[in-house]
């Protein structure tokens, strides 16, 4: 099965439409998205919308937790609490209830584990190779998950626990599950990327093969900004787009 995995789109509906194309090109079976669909930008209804209609399953960001009101964003900085705000206050009773009903994590069948931050903890960033190692030791399960699909940090990466125990951060190109490997791999942001690429990121992964392979896609970034500037969002969130932080 042919995978897509979406995260972080953040609202960023010129985005989507950029990678909703790449997804049908790819010709993948189904589509995952890891939550963060709302904040940001200007345009949460049409992305909590595809999401409804277009995804196998999903989780919940920690901005989607606040907009739907399960958390008061009370460690959010200003700017980002008020475009929570926003997405609770332009978003429909339906699309408000999908983002409440979102689980927090997800077990799929096929030993893949949806989670937004960390297994342990949805707001936790896995940066750094020692707090992966750390989730890795601590996959739950019988078996545990041998994928596990994350995003938060906005920032493509890869994670493998390899047969001899050891734990690297893998290069991206060409990565590879193999048998009695586990991964944590993470597809970057639709949305908002912040590895000073503005292009769009997220990934296909073959379940077959555990091939997995990130795709870059341009967008219409100017459209976005003019969207987030005249809903009277924070600038900022609009500048950051064009720099990919
Ligand atoms: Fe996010």
């Amino acid at each position: 099965m042919r995978l897509a995995v979406v995260s972080d789109i953040h609202s960023n509906g010129d985005a989507l439409d950029a990678v909703a194309r790449e997804i049908d090109r790819q010709r993948v079976d189904k589509v995952v998205h890891l939550g963060d669909l709302a904040g940001y930008n200007a345009e949460p209804e049409k992305v909590v919308r595809w999401a409804r209609e277009n995804t196998a399953a999903g989780i919940a960001g920690n901005h989607d937790a606040v907009v739907s009101g399960k958390a008061s964003g009370e460690f959010f900085h200003g700017p980002a609490l008020s475009a929570a705000r926003w997405s609770a206050a332009n978003i429909s009773p339906d699309s408000l209830g999908y983002l409440s009903e979102l689980p927090e994590s997800l077990r799929l069948p096929e030993g893949i584990l949806l989670a937004h931050g960390a297994p342990s903890d949805p707001d936790r960033y896995l940066f750094l190779l020692e707090d992966a190692e750390e989730e890795i030791d601590s996959l739950s399960g019988d078996p545990p998950p041998n994928v596990v699909f994350l995003g938060h940090t906005h920032v493509p990466a890869a994670f493998v626990r390899r047969r001899d125990g050891s734990t690297v951060s893998a290069p991206l190109e060409g990565l590879r599950v193999g048998e009695g490997e586990t991964a944590m791999l993470n597809p970057g942001s639709v949305g908002q990327p912040r590895d000073r690429d503005p292009r769009s990121s997220f990934l296909v992964y073959d379940t077959a093969t555990g091939c997995a392979s990130w795709i870059r896609v341009p967008y219409d970034v100017p459209a976005c900004q003019r969207k987030v500037l005249a809903g009277g969002l924070p600038a900022f969130f609009a500048a950051r787009l064009a720099a990919g932080t």
